[in-house]
């Protein structure tokens, strides 16, 4: 890590993070966060949660993966809880209750992670993350991730797919998941058909 070169203030609040946001991570990071927010708002409707602590453990789900912040060998929720724990939280006014909430939403956020959680707010952080992957958005996303290589680009969307698709739980995230999971599979069968399967 090259916390280094990183100069934090004192005092950090939510604008902050989402520059953070926007320039350790990229534009295109910051979308899936943005998408991830809305996805919140969608699939956690008429539930009581803590709205400022999941934004932030939003923000701040993925930092483990950026340049800055990754390490080797370490998965990169567990980094982002590590980050979050150490750089950022300490340096924002919030209730200790929030803290261990952002915290628990962060680090149990991952699809390869099915640990349960005990918070409303990694619940609804886990199954908008998924939704993310899912639907044309899904698969996107992996092609967009690079490199120039198709065929292991659909076989990531579709090994994910299978990791994901029973897991929601939520009424509207479940309803949303169908959607797409629908559109996806339509979408990979055009794929096939226009590309005669040579990928
Ligand atoms: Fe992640
Ligand atoms: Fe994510």
């Amino acid at each position: 890590m090259t916390t280094t070169e990183l100069v934090l203030n004192p005092h950090l609040a939510l604008p902050d993070i989402i520059e953070l946001t926007r320039t350790e991570g990229d534009a295109w990071k910051l979308s899936h966060v943005r998408r991830v927010l809305k996805l919140i708002g969608l699939i956690g409707a008429g539930m009581v949660y803590d709205e400022t602590a999941v934004t932030i453990a939003t923000y701040l789900h993925d930092w483990g993966a950026y340049p800055r912040f990754q390490q080797p060998g370490v998965e990169h929720a567990l980094r982002s809880r590590q980050v979050a724990e150490t750089l950022i939280l300490p340096r924002m006014v919030l209730p200790d209750t929030a803290v261990a909430i952002i915290l628990e939403t962060i680090e149990y956020h991952d699809y390869r992670d099915f640990r349960p959680v005990q918070s409303t707010e990694a619940l609804l952080l886990r199954e908008a993350d998924f939704l993310d992957f899912l639907g044309i958005i899904g698969l996107v996303r992996e092609y967009g991730r690079g490199p120039k290589e198709m065929e292991s680009a659909c076989r990531t969307v579709l090994k994910r797919r299978e990791l994901i698709q029973d897991r929601f739980t939520l009424p509207v995230a479940q309803q949303m998941a169908a959607t797409r999971l629908a559109r996806l599979a339509q979408c990979l069968a055009w794929l096939q058909e226009e590309s005669f399967d040579f990928l």
